[in-house]
């Protein structure tokens, strides 16, 4: 271990002993979702499974609850339910990552880890940290056994990249091709437009630049968190190249781009030789307010799981403090969630695992009523089955957040009241309701809509009424599953 990473983690330590409590008595703090043990975390990173182990590194400021140095955090588990808190692991220790390190991506083979990330350098003088005085570092290391890690070393700077990037060039997430493997990477070119740059080697540490990635039109001025895989559709049989990007700068547009940044995907074709993509409509992933910078792995089993950053950067004070800041921490990561292509659109699954956790059931199939209040619950998850077309629908949860349903508006509609701080309503249009599945943690919502074709992902700290659950509207013969969950345990 270096003296820099010996220091910082004894220092991390010392913040931890004198917070800990604190953080830990938070009402707040999630049952089973993985969050910071203090401080601050932001973007997935190095999502894989190795050895049957996953391993899930997070944007980890351990210093403030506000954001700050960044780190990787790292957590391991066999099983997804049963957890390793591993702390901080990769530390900012080296001139060409000393002010962060920042998001990246893990590719694993015969036997090794490679990760690769963005080493983060703000230069101390009068700039604007957009055309001048930022480095943004692509940088490799590796592991054979996940805790360990070797030397990192520098694959790209700055002057690598093609002429017209801005120092915006970051967030590195490499996959692998018939017999090559290609690294995107999300950039802000010089005219501020939003675009990908895929690179390429035989031997995952030498690249050499294939194209600069990006739409016709201008979709924003910077695409973050780049991510490329593919999926084959349940339906047509046709395998599609994914896009997925957080790009910044997007106007909002009726229902659609509400939040600060979005998190989306193109779905494509791509040619690799050339890295000429055929852009299609980017389609939002998630229809909440927090929601950002999703990564994608496939697993053993061959899954392609998604993880997000259940919050969003850059959030103003008079908008919103999330309140868990001044108890010493701030933000999670989203449930891990399947990915699958139905008809040319991604549906996100909740990922089997989550099943572990469940302890009471309670099922009830409602007949000739309008309203439901007899459940009651904080932690849990709830399956609602609407067997017949449904009109009319709401459901009140987490003290006055409400889901509503439409059919002549065409409209499914999250509304936040007091314990979501009043932020206002996100939606989406939808035909049909056909199916709601709720992830209720203490201060979290996760909505999958009719089996995981639109998802809600929510912030929500109720004070009071907590465990309220009233449903509303067309409930004749649908058919209720609610479980408790217990809690994500950590060894
Ligand atoms: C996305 C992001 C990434 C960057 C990281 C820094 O939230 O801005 O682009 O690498 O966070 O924490």
């Amino acid at each position: 271990m270096s003296i820099l990473k010996r220091e910082f983690s004894k220092l991390i330590d010392m913040y931890k002993e004198v917070e800990k409590d604190k953080v830990n008595d938070d009402e707040f703090r999630l049952k089973y979702h993985l969050m910071p043990p203090i401080g601050w975390l932001n973007d997935p990173n190095g999502l894989c499974q190795f050895n049957g182990e996953y391993h899930i590194f997070y944007q980890y400021s351990p210093f403030d609850a506000k954001g700050g140095l960044k780190f990787w955090g790292q957590y391991k588990s066999k099983d997804l339910i049963n957890w390793n808190d591993m702390g901080a692991q990769v530390y900012p220790d080296n001139l060409n990552d000393c002010h962060g390190v920042y998001s990246g991506s893990a590719f694993v083979e015969n036997n090794q880890m490679y990760f690769y990330y963005t080493g983060n350098v703000k230069e101390v003088g009068d700039f604007d940290y957009i055309n001048k005085g930022r480095q943004h570092n692509t940088i490799m290391f590796k592991s054979n056994d996940g805790i360990n890690f070797t030397n990192k070393k520098l694959i790209f700077k700055n002057i690598d990249y093609p002429e017209n990037m801005t120092c915006h060039v970051r967030d590195p997430k490499v996959f692998k091709k018939d017999n090559n493997y290609y690294m995107v990477l999300g950039a802000r070119d010089k005219n501020d437009k939003g675009c990908v740059l895929l690179y390429k080697s035989s031997n995952l540490e030498d690249w050499s630049f294939i194209n600069i990635i990006t739409s016709d039109e201008k979709f924003g001025y910077m695409w973050e968190c780049p991510d490329m895989f593919e999926l084959t559709d349940k339906v047509s049989k046709n395998t599609k190249t994914i896009l997925c990007i957080s790009p910044q700068g997007i106007e909002k547009n009726g229902y659609k781009y509400n939040n600060i940044y979005q998190s989306g995907y193109f779905l494509g074709n791509m040619n690799l030789n050339d890295g000429k993509y055929d852009f299609k409509e980017f389609t939002e992933l998630d229809r909440g307010f927090d929601f950002y910078a999703p990564q994608t792995f496939l697993d053993e089993k061959n899954r392609n799981i998604l993880i997000g950053w259940m919050g969003l950067p850059d959030i103003d004070d008079d908008y919103y403090t999330n309140p868990t800041v001044e108890l010493g921490w701030q933000h999670a990561l989203t449930i891990p969630r399947v990915l699958e292509l139905v008809d040319n659109k991604i549906y996100q699954k909740p990922i089997e695992e989550l099943k572990e956790l469940r302890k009471n059931q309670i099922t009830k199939r409602l007949n000739n009523i309008s309203i439901y209040d007899e459940l009651k619950a904080e932690v849990f998850e709830l399956d609602i089955e609407f067997n017949n077309a449904v009109n009319n629908f709401e459901l009140e949860l987490k003290e006055d957040c409400k889901i509503t349903f439409n059919k002549y508006k065409k409209l499914i509609k999250l509304t936040l009241g007091n314990s979501g701080y009043g932020r206002g309503c996100r939606a989406v249009d939808l035909n049909e309701l056909s199916r709601l599945q709720i992830f209720s943690d203490t201060s979290s919502l996760e909505i999958f809509v009719n089996g995981g074709e639109e998802v809600f992902t929510t912030r929500v700290y109720p004070k009071n009424n907590k465990d309220k659950i009233v449903l509303k509207g067309n409930l004749d013969n649908a058919k209720i599953n609610l479980y408790e969950l217990g809690e994500y345990r950590y060894v």
